[in-house]
């Protein structure tokens, strides 16, 4: 007996060693810095757990680790202006309608996209496959409309997991995720948490979850052509539609349980929401530690994002924001690009290119977030339990700012729309109420109280999927089915047809049996006969 768990011990020993210091690729090709930071939080805890991490990036990544291998993919200029017009485009309308301007820049977000597949050709990523010295224990992608980098694990013939900067309600299907449109809000609805949707919601959440499948139809159909373009008739691939069926796992930058919506996941799905944020923040640039340090009012975080750059941005607003927020008695720390071009001197305002946001968020002074609302930006204050004010203008931000103030973290307004009377009331309003502080902080100790930290959970994750070389045990039948057969739809059918043949069975004997009855009753006796006739009708 003992000698037996000896072994065991022994095996179980091996089997953990088996996930140390494994070779590990990111495919982190987003063109989106906001999803850079979390693969790249990603890539920083695993190469700090020992791991020799490889990333792949076309942009330049916001930090670095002396244990990650970089390999930056140089696009061309015309490529990555291509996506910076896409961005352009949203930020210039109002998008209160989030499915409108979805469908109406589909076509440049589909040829924006279509451009990461020279991501894929280009001989720095092929060399990781084509390399003989180069061995890999597991591919992470990073989700971008891109399933087409799916082929990398592919053709390292490794274990394949993806990182996506959404919770599961989006993608979660190619898991085999329900969809649970009756309950589950699909992106850019909002629904109060805990209340079931009225009606009126379920007709949108329909329609709404019905127009991103044809959104990811229509961007699927042209990324399976990109997919062609790039690999040919390579045999040793799958066709496009199967290039999913090998995922592992989906790590998803959510957290249900504090953040809703509740709702089922299959075991595939995991959540590792607030994985950016560090356990314990680093120390502030000297210049911001000393500005805080000197803050009997509190300080304001001002930061609207990477994507939106300055010129994006209306100049009669930024004046109207610098109006507003020179003349507080609060500190103000503004993320600005372009230090030659400031909107204006004041003694209470820092303007930084870079700002360590999750660092400055950490900071006991700071009273205040006025954010773009982008995923992490939120998630860090939520994290750090500070009130916002989010002036929200394409893509994802206005869901992520409504669901914010649905939930009493602060107060939005439209950056599009901006009024120096209404931008300083909400400020005033979020600095003396002390309602959204008090929720947010309330949510801030329940979004950290996990069995695991974000931290723990992507590292136990990603070492099970190494340990088992792939995680296929974990994957749910769903996956393998077609639309029909996952739906039940032929049983239907084929019970719709049994209780239709029945039913005319049933009728054509009973037809008979009267004709019969008829026949042989009909001289005799006559009232019998009228009074069947009257049922038969
Ligand atoms: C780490 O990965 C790189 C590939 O990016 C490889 O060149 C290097 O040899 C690996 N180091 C170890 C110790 O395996
Ligand atoms: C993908 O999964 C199938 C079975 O589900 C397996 O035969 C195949 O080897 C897997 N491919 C990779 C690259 O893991
Ligand atoms: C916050 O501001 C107060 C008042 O200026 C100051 O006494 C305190 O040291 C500051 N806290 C930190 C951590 O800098």
């Amino acid at each position: 007996m003992a000698g037996h768990s000896f072994f065991l011990g022994i095996q179980i020993v091996a089997l953990l060693a088996g996930a140390h210091g494994a070779n590990i690729v990111g495919l982190f090709a987003s063109l989106s810095p906001s999803h850079l930071v979390i693969q790249m939080s990603m890539a920083r805890i695993l190469a700090e757990k020992g791991h020799n991490v490889t990333v792949v990036t076309v942009l330049k990544p916001p930090f670095l680790h002396k244990d990650i291998t970089h390999i930056l993919v140089p696009l061309e200029k015309d490529d990555l202006q291509a996506f910076s017009s896409v961005v352009a485009g949203l930020s210039k309308t109002d998008n209160s309608n989030a499915y409108v301007s979805m469908f109406r820049s589909i076509r440049q977000m589909i040829q924006a996209f279509s451009k990461m597949g020279s991501v894929m050709k280009h001989p720095v990523v092929k060399n990781l496959y084509e390399h003989p010295d180069n061995r890999f224990d597991l591919v992470i992608v990073g989700y971008f409309m891109n399933s087409f980098q799916l082929a990398l694990a592919h053709k390292l013939k490794v274990p394949l997991v993806v990182a996506l900067s959404n919770p599961p309600s989006f993608l979660g299907n190619i898991l085999g995720n329900p969809d649970e449109v009756s309950y589950v809000p699909a992106m850019h609805l909002t629904v109060e948490p805990g209340i079931p949707m009225s009606f009126g919601k379920r007709l949108i959440n329909q329609f709404g979850s019905l127009a991103q499948r044809l959104f990811m139809f229509v961007l699927e159909y042209n990324n399976a052509r990109t997919y062609r373009e790039i690999y040919g008739d390579d045999p040793t691939l799958p066709s496009y539609g199967d290039l999913n069926k090998n995922i592992s796992l989906i790590f998803f930058a959510s957290h249900g349980i504090s953040e809703g919506p509740i709702r089922p996941n299959v075991p595939a799905v995991i959540e590792i929401g607030g994985i950016q944020v560090k356990d314990q923040p680093d120390t502030l640039p000297q210049n911001m530690k000393e500005f805080l340090k000197e803050a009997p009012n509190g300080a304001i975080l001002l930061s609207l994002g990477s994507n939106l750059k300055i010129d994006n941005l209306k100049p009669e607003t930024v004046q109207k924001m610098f109006n507003v927020v020179s003349k507080l008695k609060q500190k103000v720390i503004w993320k600005w690009d372009d230090l030659k071009n400031s909107p204006g001197e004041s003694k209470n305002i820092l303007y930084s290119e870079w700002v360590p946001q999750d660092d400055i968020l950490a900071h006991p002074n700071i009273t205040l977030f006025i954010t773009h609302a982008g995923k992490g930006g939120v998630t860090e204050a939520q994290y750090h339990g500070k009130p916002m004010l989010a002036l929200p203008v394409f893509g994802d931000q206005p869901a992520n700012a409504d669901a914010m103030v649905k939930q009493g973290f602060g107060l939005q307004q439209s950056l599009l729309t901006l009024e120096e009377d209404s931008f300083l009331r909400n400020i005033q309003e979020l600095l003396e109420n002390p309602k959204y502080s008090k929720a947010v902080q309330a949510f801030s100790t329940l979004y950290r109280d996990r069995p695991m930290s974000a931290r723990q959970t992507l590292v136990y994750w990603v070492e099970y999927v190494i340990r088992y070389h792939g995680a296929p045990h974990l994957q749910s039948p769903v996956v393998h089915m077609n639309y029909i057969a996952a739906n039940n739809l032929d049983i239907y059918a084929v019970v719709l047809a049994a209780i239709a043949a029945i039913y005319f069975i049933v009728k054509l004997v009973f037809g008979l049996l009267i004709k019969k009855l008829k026949s042989g009753l009909g001289k005799s006796h006559v009232r019998p006969q009228s009074k069947l006739k009257k049922k038969q009708s």
